[in-house]
């Protein structure tokens, strides 16, 4: 099919077109860092807390936000019943494990559908930056939604972001979304941090290593795109099983071998920044 005829290639470029808007940095906090993943069930959200729970065990002041308007997840894994409250103006970011939280899943019920337009996927991301009241953030990091389509573009393009961090597991259906997930971030010019290999492989009760969805995936497509390869999470049962509690593997079990990877993201984090 001719692109042009459709006008394909035009509304592309302008929707990806970098530089001519205006992008709100999110008040109270120092650095903006995202986590995407393109595709999504990758295991963002996990890292995302657990991120969150590292950098604040370096005794740092961490925000998380979950963007994830279609599928919050933060409610659930940090157990957050409560609603938010406002001071008159602003919306108070809830506080728990020592982060200040805050997700549209607090605003809505568990089963209600989100149904987001264009205008009010907008309306959202000015509510975050502009009217919760994040308090002397060093990091807030923020849960992207799954994806790159128009929500995922409304977020890059209005929210000030220092970096990304793109999480992927190694199988090739996710990495063929990673990589438009890449090319979208480098048109928007947000500044890629590197690429995390979650899932990466299973240790066995015999010691063995089990590379479930193949192997070295994620850093060859790093490597192609000339982008850092920040390192590897291997699938462990307690990731979920903690998650699913609510009280997420670095909270719960701070030496556990799985945290200390987390530890050791959150210190790369911290001496790329501070
Ligand atoms: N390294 C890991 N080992 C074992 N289980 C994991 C690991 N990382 C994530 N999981 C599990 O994988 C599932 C998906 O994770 P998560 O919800 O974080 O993904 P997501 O990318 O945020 O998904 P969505 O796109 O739906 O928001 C969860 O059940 C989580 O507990
Ligand atoms: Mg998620």
């Amino acid at each position: 099919m001719d692109d042009k005829k459709v006008g394909l290639s035009d509304t592309m470029k302008a929707k990806t077109e970098p530089k001519t808007f205006r992008r709100n940095p999110i008040l109270g906090t120092k650095f903006t860092i995202a986590i995407s993943s393109a595709k999504g069930g990758v295991g963002k959200s996990t890292f995302a807390t657990n991120l969150a729970l590292a950098l604040k065990k370096l005794g740092l002041n961490v925000g998380l936000l979950d963007a994830d308007i279609y599928g919050p997840s933060l409610p659930k894994l940090f157990s957050i019943n409560e609603k938010p409250e406002s001071d008159g103006q602003k919306l108070v970011p809830i506080n728990k494990y020592g982060i200040q939280c805050m997700s549209i899943g607090f605003l809505t019920d568990e089963e209600t559908p989100m149904i987001w337009r264009g205008p009010m996927v907008t309306s959202a991301i000015k509510t975050f930056t502009q009217k919760v009241l994040w308090k002397d953030l060093d990091f807030i990091i923020v849960d992207m939604p799954p994806g790159t389509g128009d929500t995922q573009l409304t977020f890059a393009q209005e929210i000030n972001m220092d970096g990304v961090i793109i999480v992927s597991t190694p199988q090739e259906i996710a990495l063929q979304d990673v990589k438009r997930g890449i090319r979208m971030f480098d048109k928007l010019k947000v500044n890629i941090i590197g690429l995390i290999d979650n899932m990466s492989h299973f240790i066995g009760d015999d010691g063995k290593k089990y590379a479930i969805f193949g192997e070295g995936g994620v850093k060859r497509t790093a490597d192609e795109f000339h982008k850092k390869f920040l390192g590897e999470i291997p699938i462990n049962s307690e990731i979920g099983k903690l998650g699913d509690l609510g009280t997420p593997i670095v909270e719960s079990k701070p030496d556990h071998e799985i945290s200390k990877i987390y530890l050791n993201f959150a210190e790369k984090i911290k001496s790329t920044y501070l």
